[in-house]
């Protein structure tokens, strides 16, 4: 195993290979060590995953503990104000993704019901109407516009509001509240400010559930006696919450991956058949959630290397996506690629519960998109979209484009 010096401030997040690649840091220390130590900026030694195979078993491995940082809230241990590193974090009831079995399988177990192939599939057509008359909404406006505002933040809100039965008139709270959220440069308080306002507001809902049950899918959890209003609030937040950033930034991102490979957009245009692998491929390629984080409960080899317990562990999951050991030429968009097997939606028993529901969310969106846009192009150079290398999912914070024409 070649040695090299453990990376020295935290990881090289900088999208200095174009606006779709891993960081060029990133991608260097894949090929020289797959898992490799890293030092934190308080000094504190970590471990930074990139290798798809080393990704994959450590995500499948359960002694890499979730309860890392106060899993989605991202803010790592080393934060001022968070406990030793050494140490779990304390749970937040509900939060089933920063929990470790057998907590984690007694909540999650309730959900997987709700989130069958075969329920997000009585979905479908639901789905479509959705982004059809967002799609007519938008067609309405002159261009340019920015796409983010208007069709790839609103059809995933409306998706996940419906599903779960929060008014969608009440999206100020969520969309705000939620990038705040996904920022990375604010403070613990900032991030625990708007988690407060979202799990107020979403408290008093689930209370108003579990007196009232409506015909949703908070409805029918507020039916289980065993989940306190706490957990309740809790579960509707990560649902909110995963349910809507995510697929945002995936139908935003994947538009402007199209438009810059027009090659590739022309081919998914002269055959709609395509959309499923193209949907797989734009997964895999652009993984929006880049990096997720573990903590090692004990002594662990991985990868021809023994990560001591305590570690916090960075696992980059683009980089591994993007591993030539697993996928030929891996910085190519190919709609026609086999990508399935990458891991996007993570992988072992936290692997995404919305994954369908995204899958069929991002074939509407992308199929309604190009049928009724056949013009569509960026509005401005594609070096001034503004990225979202400051959030915790990646994406474009807007997407201005144009068009000449529309068609049903
Ligand atoms: C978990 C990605 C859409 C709900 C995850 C994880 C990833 C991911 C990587 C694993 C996290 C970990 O191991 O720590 C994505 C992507 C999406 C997407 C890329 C869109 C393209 C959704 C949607 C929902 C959702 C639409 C809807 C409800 C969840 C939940 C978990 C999760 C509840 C936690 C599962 C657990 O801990 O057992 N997602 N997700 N996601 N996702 Fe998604």
């Amino acid at each position: 195993m070649s040695e090299t010096a453990p990376v020295p401030h935290g990881l090289p997040m900088e999208r200095d290979a174009g606006p779709f690649d891993p960081p060029r840091g990133i991608t260097r220390l894949r090929e020289a060590r797959p898992v490799s130590p890293l030092v934190f900026p308080n000094g504190h030694e970590g471990w930074l995953v990139t290798g798809y195979d080393a990704v994959r078993h450590l995500m499948a491995d359960t002694r890499f503990s979730s309860r890392q940082d106060i899993g989605i809230l991202h803010v790592p241990f080393e934060t001022p104000g968070m406990p030793a590193a050494t140490e779990p974090s304390p749970q937040v009831p509900g939060l089933f993704i920063s929990m470790d079995p057998p907590d984690h399988t007694r909540l999650r177990r309730k959900l997987t019901g709700a989130f069958t192939v075969k329920r997000m599939k009585q979905l479908e057509e639901h789905i479509s109407d959705i982004v059809e008359r967002q799609l007519d909404e938008m067609a309405r406006l002159a261009p340019p516009v920015d796409l983010v505002k208007e069709f790839a933040l609103p059809v995933p809100s409306l998706v996940i509001c419906e599903l779960l039965g929060v008014p969608y008139a009440d999206r100020e709270n969520f969309q705000v509240n939620s990038t705040k959220f996904m920022e990375k440069d604010v403070t613990l308080d900032e991030k625990m400010a708007a988690y407060g306002a979202m799990t107020t507001y979403l408290a008093e809902l689930v209370t108003r559930k579990r007196a009232e049950p409506g015909d949703d899918l908070l409805s029918d959890l507020a039916r289980h006696d065993d989940l306190s209003i706490e957990e309740l609030t809790s579960i509707a937040f990560l649902l909110l919450l995963a349910g809507h950033e995510t697929t945002a930034n995936m139908l935003a991102l994947g538009t402007f991956a199209l438009l810059e490979h027009p090659e590739q957009l022309a081919e998914l245009r002269a055959d709609p058949d395509l959309l499923p692998d193209a949907v797989e491929e734009l997964l895999r390629y652009l993984t929006v959630g880049d990096v997720f984080y573990r903590y090692a409960t004990e002594d662990i080899e991985l990868g021809g290397e023994t990560i001591p317990k305590g570690s916090t562990v960075l696992v980059a999951l683009l980089a591994a996506n993007h591993d030539p050991r697993r996928f030929d030429s891996p910085d190519t968009l190919d709609v026609h690629r086999k990508a399935r097997g990458h891991l996007a939606f993570g992988h072992g028993v936290h692997q995404c519960l919305g994954q369908q529901l995204a899958r069929i969310e991002m074939r509407a969106g992308f199929d309604g998109l190009l049928r009724r846009f056949p013009t569509l192009e960026l509005a401005i150079p594609a070096r001034e979209v503004k990225l979202k290398t400051d959030m915790n999912i990646y994406g474009v914070h807007e997407l201005p484009v144009t068009w000449t024409e529309t068609a049903r």
